[in-house]
C-alpha cells in the first residue's frame, strides 16, 4: 500500500522548521515509517538547482527560468525520492512542494496558473500531496522573523507586496483544495500552533485508517 505524502507551506518566517519536527516526533509516535525532505532540493542535483535558485545575484532572473528550474528539481526529487519511498509504503513528509509554485511562481511572480498546471501534470502526472499544512501568518510578522534567522536569500530579497500577494496564492489553494489543505495559524503561540497540527494530523489519521479498514 502506498505511504502519504505529507507538505508543508507557508510565507517566510512562518516557522516550518520548528513545526516539522514536531511532525517528525508525532509519526514516530505513531511508529510509522518516513522520509523528510525538502524543495527545492531532496537530492544532490536538485540541491544544486536550489543554491542555484536561493542564490543573490545582480542578474534579473527570468520567470520562466525559475519556474523551470523549480520543475527540474521536482522531477528529480519525485523520480528519486518521493515516488520510490511512497511505493514502498513510507511516509513522506516535504517541507514545501508544487503548491509553493503556485504561490510564489503563479500569485507571487504573476505567472499563468494554466502553465503551471500543464508542468504539474507532465512532472507529477496524476500524483499530490494527501495532506498540505498551510500555517499562515501576517507577511510582516514572517519577514521579520526570517530577516533576525540570517542573510536574505533571493525570494527573501521581495518586497512585501510579493509576499502578500504569495499569502493570497496560499489561501487562495486552501479554499479550491479544502479536502487536502488545513490553514494553520501560525502566528499563535508555539503551543497553540502544535495543538492545531496534531488535530489535522490526527483526523487525517483517523480517515486514512477508516479507509483502509
Ligand atoms: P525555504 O527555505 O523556505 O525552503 O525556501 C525556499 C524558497 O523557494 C522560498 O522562498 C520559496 C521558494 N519556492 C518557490 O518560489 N517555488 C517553489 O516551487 C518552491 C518549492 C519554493
Amino acid at each position: 500500500m502506498r505511504g502519504k505524502f505529507i507538505t508543508i507551506e507557508g510565507t517566510e518566517g512562518v516557522g516550518k522548521t520548528t513545526n516539522i519536527e514536531f511532525i517528525q516526533s508525532w509519526l514516530e509516535a505513531k511508529n510509522l515509517a518516513f522520509v523528510c525532505t525538502r524543495e527545492p532540493g531532496g537530492t544532490p542535483l536538485a540541491e544544486q538547482i536550489r543554491e542555484l535558485l536561493l542564490a543573490p545575484r545582480d542578474e534579473i532572473v527570468c520567470s520562466t527560468a525559475e519556474l523551470l528550474l523549480m520543475f527540474a528539481g521536482r522531477a528529480q526529487h519525485l523520480h528519486q525520492v518521493i515516488k520510490p519511498v511512497l511505493s514502498e509504503g513510507a511516509w513522506v513528509l516535504c517541507d514545501r512542494f508544487t503548491d509553493a509554485t503556485y504561490a510564489y511562481q503563479g500569485a507571487g511572480r504573476n505567472m499563468r496558473t494554466d502553465l503551471i498546471a500543464e508542468l504539474e501534470m507532465l512532472v507529477q502526472g496524476s500524483l499530490r500531496p494527501d495532506l498540505t499544512l498551510i500555517l499562515d501568518i501576517p507577511v510582516e510578522v514572517g519577514l521579520k522573523r526570517a530577516s533576525a534567522r540570517s542573510e536574505p536569500d533571493r525570494f527573501e530579497q521581495e518586497q512585501v507586496e510579493f509576499f502578500e500577494r504569495v499569502r493570497q496564492g496560499y489561501l487562495k489553494i486552501a479554499e479550491e483544495n479544502p479536502d487536502r489543505c488545513v490553514i494553520i495559524d501560525a502566528s499563535s503561540p508555539l503551543k497553540a500552533v502544535q495543538r492545531q497540527i496534531t488535530v489535522a494530523l490526527e483526523a487525517f489519521w483517523f480517515s486514512s485508517e477508516e479507509s483502509n479498514a
